[in-house]
């Protein structure tokens, strides 16, 4: 974001560590804005963003070891408070002129490789402003550690306000100048206090209000909307999920009719799908929507077909050339608008070489903004999905797009096996309608993760009424999951199941056996191609 346009905001400096993403998650949770920069990048982060304070994450790396990152000593220079998170406290330790040692070095005398991983304890030896309201003198806590060096000696100026056994340097504070270090990990839920102590430290100690809300992100969007547009075109992409909607409609409502949308019914969409985008988007938020219809397109495409890579690099293939072409028919637009959330832009960091942020693509549109020479609107891109969802409603969008499951752009071609075409898509349509139906009338709809219908390349036998069927199997898949990354069954009651089967068999023509898939991921997948 632009610092014109920036809330108060914390900047969370990133070493590497795997959860560095629940620190901003937890700042956020505490009503103050934060941003997340890889170490190399964090000098021209402090310079845009004038945060009001700065959290040094964890790294895989030792401040021990060769090339291991270091902080920009500006930030140290700056004036403002500064929490340090294990490797966080360590590399301030260490560049304030304090000493870190390796674990196995330092020890405790008895073998032990001298580092604490998992749960520990620590007792509260010193008041801290980092522990105001929350911890007293004396007291014991559970906290999270996950460290092999430590720090040996603290730097001029610090002083130790809690102990662990394994850390006798648990947190460490320099109250003049508001520099805190915490050798474990408050933002994870293992600390239970983790949270309450990093809303101390961005309100009570950096002296944030803790206001921000989404109504103040959208503000904040919409002005940065317009200032990076002016009066030129934007074209989105609109699949009907959750990301593209909403950065659709925020879109629109800082640059109104600048905008235009283009849903491609690919004929592998869900029942109803393409009439709901359009009473939504055109209807309801008045927002230039071209769809274009291009089953046919598909479908001959996909004849024949039945390698599931091959159906995929298809599928991704036509979609941009059929948003390529209708892009060009709206004209001269400047801008493409995506849906990348936070998650997609992994910032990996590696110490060697320099940390390397790369974006997943979207997997639609990917390439397209080279290919077609134009810049990108992402006004997601600092957002985890929930808050994605929050923006939704703050904008108006009903609960119908706003907790939708996820689908994948390939759309149905993966959930039937084998080769597509319009007559398996418009069974499985039907079958995954009743399913989905009886998810929402059980009340289990928000309880999944995802729940779809898959139609098998297998045909078997059945009787109904007096007579032999040969017909297709239906798969029934419902997951629940945080992240999509891996997946437990939903145990639904078996009641639930038999009634969708027997309504499955009775109501569409062609299935006349269902089966429900109990495979969690890993080792399945939760898509069945
Ligand atoms: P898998 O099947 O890999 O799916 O366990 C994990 C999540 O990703 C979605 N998915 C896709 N989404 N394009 C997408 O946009 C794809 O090609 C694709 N493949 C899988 C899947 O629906 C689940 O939410």
């Amino acid at each position: 974001m632009n610092s014109d346009h920036l809330p108060d905001s914390i900047l969370i400096v990133d070493f590497g560590s795997q959860v560095t993403q629940l620190i901003a998650r937890r700042v956020r949770e505490a009503g103050v804005y934060s941003e997340i920069a890889p170490f190399t990048m964090a000098e021209e982060a402090f310079h845009r963003m004038k945060p009001k304070g700065i959290i040094l994450s964890g790294s895989p790396a030792g401040v021990p070891d060769e090339g291991s990152p270091r902080a920009p000593d500006i930030l140290f220079n700056a004036g403002v408070p500064i929490l340090g998170i294990c490797y966080g406290q360590q590399v301030m330790s260490h560049q304030l002129g304090g000493e870190v040692r390796r674990g196995h070095e330092v020890g405790d005398g008895s073998g032990n490789r001298g580092g604490e991983f998992g749960r520990a304890f620590l007792t509260v030896t010193k008041e801290c402003a980092l522990f105001d309201g929350l911890w007293d003198v004396g007291d014991r806590h559970q906290v999270w550690m996950s460290h092999g060096d430590k720090v040996t000696q603290f730097a001029p100026g610090f002083e130790i306000v809690a102990t662990s056994d394994g850390a006798p340097f648990a947190v460490i504070a320099d109250e003049a100048r508001k520099f805190y270090g915490t050798q474990f990990h408050p933002e994870v839920v293992h600390t239970p206090d983790g949270a309450k102590l990093l809303a101390n430290f961005v309100r009570h100690v950096c002296g944030l209000k803790g206001d921000w809300t989404m109504a103040a992100y959208r503000d904040t969007k919409i002005a940065e909307i317009r200032a990076q547009v002016g009066d030129k075109k934007v074209i989105c992409g609109l699949s009907g999920g959750v990301d593209s909607s909403v950065a659709a409609i925020l879109i629109h409502e800082a640059i109104g009719d600048q905008l235009t949308c283009v849903f491609v019914d690919h004929g592998l969409l869900r029942q109803n799908e393409r009439e709901q985008v359009e009473t939504m988007f055109r209807d309801h938020y008045n927002i230039p929507l071209v769809v274009v219809d291009a089953e046919q397109r598909f479908m001959a495409g996909l004849a024949g077909q039945t390698d599931p890579e091959k159906k995929r690099k298809f599928i991704g293939g036509e979609f941009i050339n059929v948003f390529e072409e209708e892009a060009a028919k709206v004209g001269g637009a400047d801008f493409l608008a995506q849906g990348t959330l936070y998650p997609d832009v992994i910032e990996s960091v590696s110490f060697t070489g320099g940390p390397s942020v790369t974006i997943k693509s979207h997997h639609n549109v990917g390439g397209l903004p080279e290919r077609m020479n134009m810049q990108l609107v992402e006004p997601l891109r600092e957002l985890f999905k929930d808050e994605v969802r929050d923006l939704g409603r703050e904008l108006g969008l009903p609960d119908m797009f706003v907790g939708r499951h996820p689908f994948p752009g390939p759309g149905l071609a993966i959930r039937i096996p084998g080769e597509v075409t319009k007559e398996r898509c418009d069974i499985l349509r039907k079958a995954d309608a009743i399913y989905l139906e009886e998810i929402r009338n059980a009340g289990l709809y928000d309880a999944i993760w995802q729940a779809f219908a898959v139609l098998l390349p297998v045909k078997t036998v059945g009787v109904m009424g007096d007579a032999r069927t040969y017909d297709n199997v239906c798969g029934l898949r419902a997951v629940t999951s945080t992240d999509g990354m891996t997946a437990d069954v939903y145990p639904f009651d078996a009641s639930f199941l038999t009634n969708c089967a027997t309504r499955i068999v009775n109501e569409v023509q062609g299935i006349n056996r269902v089966v429900y898939d109990y495979t969690s991921k890993p080792p399945g997948t939760i898509e069945w191609e």
